[in-house]
């Protein structure tokens, strides 16, 4: 019976060290890809939770520009499914897009959840109506 409590409590321990083990991963540094085919390389996080990366789209509002790498900055608030924010100002346009997610990690392992708002700029005040997109993407972990 002893024996039993024993074992029962290191598979109980062994979960939860696995646990916190994935639940570390959950960190956004590397690289991702989204179901647009878009990839995002998100580098160290300092002290405060703040972070840079680069973006490359696969797909434009434009028909006529040639699409860059753009850079990233954001922010996140560490937990276990971290939620995070980070906006990417657009090398080869006028416009920037702001997301929001969380990090969740699953059996196929960790997934952005994002919300974005795309805000072209206007030329006028008359013509802002128009110029803000809304959506959402899921990001994949590639490394
Ligand atoms: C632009 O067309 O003005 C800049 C590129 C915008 C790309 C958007 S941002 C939201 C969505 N997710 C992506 O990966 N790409 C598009």
């Amino acid at each position: 019976m002893k024996n039993m409590i024993i074992f029962s409590t290191l598979i109980l321990l062994f979960q939860v060290a696995l646990y916190n083990c994935n639940a570390e991963k959950c960190d956004l540094k590397g690289k991702w890809k989204n179901e647009l085919g878009s990839n995002m390389t998100i580098s160290d996080t300092d002290k405060n939770g703040y972070f840079i990366g680069s973006y490359l789209t696969a797909v434009t509002t434009h028909t006529d520009v040639e699409i860059k790498k753009s850079p990233i900055s954001g922010v996140i608030l560490p937990s276990s499914q971290p939620i995070f924010a980070f906006h990417v100002k657009w090398t080869f346009s006028d416009s920037i897009t702001t997301f929001t997610g969380q990090c969740f990690v699953d059996s196929s392992g960790e997934r952005l959840e994002t919300m974005w708002l795309l805000k072209a700029t206007a030329r006028s005040s008359d013509d802002n109506w128009a110029s803000t997109r809304v959506g959402s993407n899921v990001f994949r972990r590639l490394i």
